[in-house]
């Protein structure tokens, strides 16, 4: 056999499309050749894999060798089809025997020894093998990356000679028992009682993580804005199974070390500083990573300060806001990434930090604070659906308080109950529903209908925030156990449209 067909995968996004590995050996003048348009990586990939064999006591076939990477149009980068190649190289020069190699799928960058060395993405390349009922044979390193992966066959190898062994010798690796990876839920590093006074504060996390939410907080340096946002995980619910997976799919793609270090199921808290760019918050480069916003898909991304991010920077958020996902486009490729993240902001409400606040004073003029508002867009803002104010503690309630507040886990219970109602109802958060699914679930009696229009119009509201509000009242109606919306849960919902910053006064 002079042909020999191996498989391995690529990465797009959080896609693992399948590589055909193709080598063909014939006689001629020796030349090694790998085409199927592979960048220069994989080039590269041409002088460790002849050096590995060599290093590895085999011989590197004096003949013409053609490898295909196919499909051809497909972008491929990485050092990832090392092992395949040099394999595919050693089959068809008959140095290894006939196998059911194509029972088995390969990834891993092989050093000039032959050590097999891990590659970043390899969740999603597991979860395809898994998918498609091979066995994945992957570095040592990323055998507890791929842990998470359910019911995946894979044996982790150390070096190109365990490989050959396995399969000139039989079951020389080891099974890999990489399920060990799945631990948790993590206890969250903060909780909830640490937060004195800030009654509404709270309620308002509450109800932001019931039904996912964005959040946005406005109050005076000092009041606990920043410390509030960062007990927002631990009153979330856990992932699920398939959450967790999606998550760790995007981590991979960060390298192998991140991974090992994520908890699993405790949903990720990203808090990118405001000085980031577009590229670091939404994702980018070539080829495409992921930005802050899918490191924090199924979490929370927190955006401290505001008015401090730029404001295209915000704006590139938009629409990713709405639809959950972010397509990030280059000349040469195109991959998308998931980003169904809830957002927490918090800020000032003026340069200074003491508009409207009873306690302190004020030295900002009208046109600073103006100045300070229009770094916020409009739209920007109207896709945030809560807005509080957190006010300012007199000292002797953060010095003398000793009243007994409630911790994270007791909070984050009554919130998985009022999530599981809503997974029940319509199998997503409430801040998920479409506008045309508000008429199905979130039902007014005619009498509340009219209570509603008439505040809408008093206040000039959007139709935007009308929306918001029929779905933060199903929410809080969720957290009291009641089937339908009632009078009290709209009213608490508005006080969270209308809690807002000077610029509105
Ligand atoms: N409600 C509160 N309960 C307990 N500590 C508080 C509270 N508010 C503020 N603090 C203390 O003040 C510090 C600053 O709070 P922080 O969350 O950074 O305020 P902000 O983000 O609103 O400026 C906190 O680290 C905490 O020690
Ligand atoms: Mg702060």
């Amino acid at each position: 056999m002079s042909l020999a067909i191996l498989f391995s995968r690529a990465q797009i996004g959080v896609q693992a499309p399948l590589v055909t590995v193709e080598t063909h050996i014939t006689g001629g003048l020796p030349r090694f050749h790998i085409v199927g348009l592979p960048e220069a990586a994989v080039k590269e990939s041409r002088e460790r894999v002849r050096s590995a064999i060599i290093n590895s006591q085999f011989e590197f076939p004096a003949r013409r060798i053609t490898v295909n990477l196919a499909p051809a149009d497909m972008p491929k980068e990485g050092g990832r089809y090392d092992l395949a190649i040099a394999l595919s190289i050693l089959i068809a020069s008959q140095q290894l025997k006939k196998h059911d190699y194509d029972q088995y799928e390969f990834a891993g960058e092989l050093a000039l020894s032959g050590a097999v060395r891990a590659a970043g993405g390899l969740v999603p390349f597991a979860i395809q093998s898994q998918k498609a009922g091979r066995t994945l044979i992957l570095p040592v390193d990323n055998a507890l990356n791929v842990g998470c992966v359910r019911h995946l066959k894979a044996y982790a190898a150390k070096h190109l000679l365990e490989v050959c062994a396995h399969f000139s010798k039989e079951g020389m690796l080891l099974p890999e028992v990489i399920s060990s990876a799945l631990v948790g839920p993590k206890q969250a590093d903060f909780d909830l009682n640490d937060v004195k006074g800030q009654s509404q504060a709270r309620r308002a996390l509450e109800i932001a993580a019931a039904g996912e939410h964005s959040l946005l907080m406005v109050g005076p340096p000092g009041t606990g804005k920043t410390m509030l946002a960062h007990r927002l995980s631990g009153i979330l619910p856990p992932m699920s199974e398939e959450e967790t997976l999606e998550v760790a799919a995007i981590y991979s793609l960060q390298g192998h070390t991140v991974l090992n270090k994520q908890p699993w199921f405790c949903r990720p808290f990203r808090a990118p500083h405001h000085t980031a760019s577009s590229v670091a918050l939404v994702g980018g480069g070539s080829p495409p990573k992921p930005g802050e916003i899918s490191l924090a898909h199924q979490g929370v991304l927190f955006l401290d300060e505001l008015p401090e991010f730029q404001r295209c920077v915000l704006e590139s958020l938009r629409e990713p806001l709405e639809s959950g996902v972010v397509v990030i486009s280059r000349a040469a490729q195109q991959a998308e990434f998931p980003a169904r993240f809830q957002l927490i902001a918090a800020m000032n409400p003026c340069p200074c930090g003491h508009y409207g606040n009873p306690l302190g004073q004020c030295h900002c003029s009208v046109e600073q604070i103006q100045r300070y508002h229009h770094r916020l867009s409009g739209p920007f803002l109207d896709r945030i659906d809560m807005r509080i104010t957190v006010a300012q503690l007199p000292p002797q309630i953060l010095l003398n308080n000793t009243e007994i507040v409630e911790n994270s886990q007791t909070v984050q219970a009554r919130v998985i109950t009022a999530r599981t109602r809503q997974y029940h109802r319509q199998q997503q958060s409430n801040a998920h529903l479409r506008h045309h699914d508000l008429a199905q679930y979130c039902q007014l009696t005619e009498v509340l209908q009219h209570y509603v229009v008439q505040i809408v119009e008093e206040r000039r509201l959007s139709a935007r925030s009308y929306h918001r509000v029929l779905k933060l009242a199903r929410t809080i109606a969720d957290l009291a156990a009641c089937e339908a919306i009632e009078e009290a849960h709209l009213a608490e919902a508005f006080t969270y449209q209308t809690a807002l910053m000077a610029v509105d006064t």
